[in-house]
């Protein structure tokens, strides 16, 4: 079992090795995750892939303290990071009351917060007050009804000084690592160069600190859209389906269960 990381090692890793970040929402995967991921993160997009709703923007607080607890329940030796969901931020005051009950409720290693500049103060309060943060830039899901749908960020010049200067603040604010999503591969590349904590890319490119992807896009499970960023590892989908259909099969035909499965 290879050691758990800690915020210190994650910071130190810059430059020296990726980082591979992997969603998970439950015991059995974060098992499974974890062999391979240094990092778990419990992503708010489990409101998507686990619970079927459209976006992230309806996933409350409880419902990431139930799954965080269920992840490092069966990741004990994971570092693992848990999603603050939309509307828990708004100010630092809530945002501290809520980061500690994450903290109190589970054994989550840090919390993670989408936005940039407007977000520092929030940052900056969760980090004096013991919470260790991830910051979250680029394209931001919780931000998809207010921009109108997922826009890949970086194609202007204007875009770029911002993500820099978000990058810059959330670094600032004292987060110790950050992602950045659907940003241009270029921009990315200069954002992990203009600061020195790890930047762990989704959609944003090979030239930054390390890369996370949901665990059911890659396996293949998710099988309504595939965003461009995704490598599927597995055709998950058809493997699972194939099986049910054969057990389904064994079932009508009488053919499961044999002696074998039978006391
Ligand atoms: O919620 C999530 O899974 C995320 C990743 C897309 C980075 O925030």
């Amino acid at each position: 079992m290879s050691k758990k990381l800690t915020i210190s090692s994650i910071k130190k890793s810059k430059g020296l090795k990726p980082l591979v970040m992997i969603t998970a929402y439950d015991a059995l995967f974060a098992r499974l995750v974890s062999e391979s991921a240094d990092m778990i993160l419990v992503g708010d997009s489990l409101n998507m892939s686990f619970a079927g709703k459209s976006d992230t923007i309806s996933a409350t607080l409880d419902q990431m303290i139930y799954h965080t607890n269920a992840v490092c329940m069966g990741a004990q030796n994971s570092f693992v990071v848990c999603d603050m969901p939309f509307g828990t931020y708004i100010d630092k005051e809530t945002a501290l009351q809520n980061a500690i009950k994450i903290f109190q409720q589970t054994q989550a290693d840090c919390v993670k917060i989408e936005g940039g500049v407007e977000k520092a103060e929030v940052i900056q309060h969760l980090s004096d007050n013991g919470i260790a943060v991830c910051g979250h830039i680029g394209l931001l899901p919780q931000s998809v009804r207010s921009e109108g749908g997922y826009k890949v960020k970086g194609k202007t010049s204007e875009e770029k000084i911002s993500i820099i200067e978000d990058a810059k603040a959330v670094e600032r604010a004292g987060a110790f690592c950050m992602v950045i999503e659907g940003t241009k591969a270029d921009v990315a590349k200069e954002v992990a160069q203009a600061v020195s904590i790890p930047v762990i890319g989704i959609g944003a490119g090979a030239d930054v600190d390390g890369q996370v992807l949901v665990f059911s896009d890659m396996l293949g499970l998710f099988e309504e859209f595939t965003p461009k960023f995704v490598k599927k590892y597995l055709d998950g989908a058809t493997l699972v389906k194939d099986a049910l259909a054969d057990y389904a099969d064994e079932v009508v035909n009488k053919k499961f269960p044999t002696e074998e499965h039978t006391y």
